[in-house]
């Protein structure tokens, strides 16, 4: 059998995270701006949501903001285009059907003859990626890969309706992940994915101009509720416990779920991601966004266990133990 040099053949241990790279665009839109728009407060959404502010992109497009957070991961982790076998892309705002996200990235970057392929699993996105790319590098499918989260839930936000307009934001993170070393432990542990398909009416972005819809309070209880037990599941699959997390990345939904969902896991010695402050909701870019503006900031030591998990629109969760780069 011939194999192109750029897709190797042949199983490994696994895969790591090898470096971070985040974009978001310049337009900030604080609470204040949003008062003028519609019937709310800065007082509301702080108390509610947790939100000061949010990042609008006016010109770019999810595939500009990922790129633009792919090169920077690229620069980070001293690999180059050549390298790179693999493009995977979470969105669930790309307005576009084809040519997907991936491979507008892999033009933007000058990355040849790539798997290239996007992933929509609203806010779930990031961890559905980083999984399905860990299994491509395990099976032997692929060496080096970027994964990325990238959004403009601001193309699909109703400015009409003050329930969803306050806490939606742009952005992308994402990563440089490529196959271990022979005898290196893997980076990124066992995923722990499911869904909740009879929920699947309590968010949606349906139609032919779609906008993000959703009952709050349903997702609300649900994500303090039946969260805190499958994101120590995904714990327990990497063989630790949440008490030996360096840091806890969850999907930035809401400050009062991200602090009830760090206690009831009890985590609070661990570093808890909180960039939903200043970037709103960013659906699946705002794991890799937060992680690589805690591992920009050196909050997180190299080496130590981070539990990143998403959940959203489906309704979908999943959730990984990684080893941060
Ligand atoms: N400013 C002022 N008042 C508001 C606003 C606002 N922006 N929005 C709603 N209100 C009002 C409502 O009209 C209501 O008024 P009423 O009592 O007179 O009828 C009151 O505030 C309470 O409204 P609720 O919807 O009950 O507010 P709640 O406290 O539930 O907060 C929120 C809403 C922030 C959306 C919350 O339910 C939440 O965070 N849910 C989870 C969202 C989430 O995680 N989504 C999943 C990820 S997103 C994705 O997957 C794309």
């Amino acid at each position: 059998m011939t194999v192109d040099p750029g897709h190797p053949a042949g199983p490994t241990r696994g895969s790591k995270i090898v470096a971070m790279g985040h974009y978001q665009p310049a337009r900030v839109l604080t609470n204040e701006d949003l008062s003028k728009m519609v019937d709310t407060s800065d007082e509301w959404i702080r108390d509610r949501v947790g939100i000061v502010t949010r990042r609008i992109a006016d010109n770019e497009t999810v595939a500009d903001m990922a790129a633009a957070a792919a090169d920077k991961a690229l620069a980070n982790s001293g690999l180059t285009a050549a390298d790179i076998d693999l493009i995977a892309v979470a969105t669930c705002s790309s307005i576009d059907r084809c040519p997907n996200v991936a491979t507008r990235v892999a033009a933007k970057l000058g990355v040849t003859a790539p798997a290239a392929y996007d992933i929509n699993t609203a806010c779930s996105g990031y961890e559905y990626a980083l999984a399905t790319v860990d299994h491509a590098i395990r099976a032997g499918a692929a060496r080096n890969a970027i994964v990325i989260g990238a959004e403009k839930l601001t193309d699909i936000t109703d400015w009409t309706d003050r329930s969803s307009c306050v806490l939606f934001g742009d952005g992308a993170g994402a990563a440089v992940v490529s196959a271990v070393a022979d005898g290196e432990e893997p980076g990124i542990g066992p995923v722990l994915w499911g869904s909740a398909p009879e929920m699947g009416n309590v968010l949606t972005i349906e139609g032919w101009r779609p906008y993000i819809q959703q009952n709050g309070q349903t997702v609300f209880r649900w994500a303090t509720f039946a969260l805190p037990a499958l994101a120590e599941k995904a714990c327990t699959a990497a063989g630790i416990t949440p008490k030996d997390l360096a840091a806890f990345v969850p999907h930035q939904a809401n400050l009062r779920i991200i602090e009830p969902l760090a206690r009831k896991l009890g985590v609070e010695d661990a570093v808890v991601a909180k960039d939903i402050v200043e970037s709103g909701n960013t659906s699946a870019a705002s794991v890799p966004l937060a992680l690589s503006k805690l591992i920009e900031r050196r909050e997180v030591p190299s080496g130590a266990p981070v539990l990143l998990f998403g959940f959203g629109g489906g309704l979908t969760y999943a959730g990984q133990v990684i080893r941060c780069p």
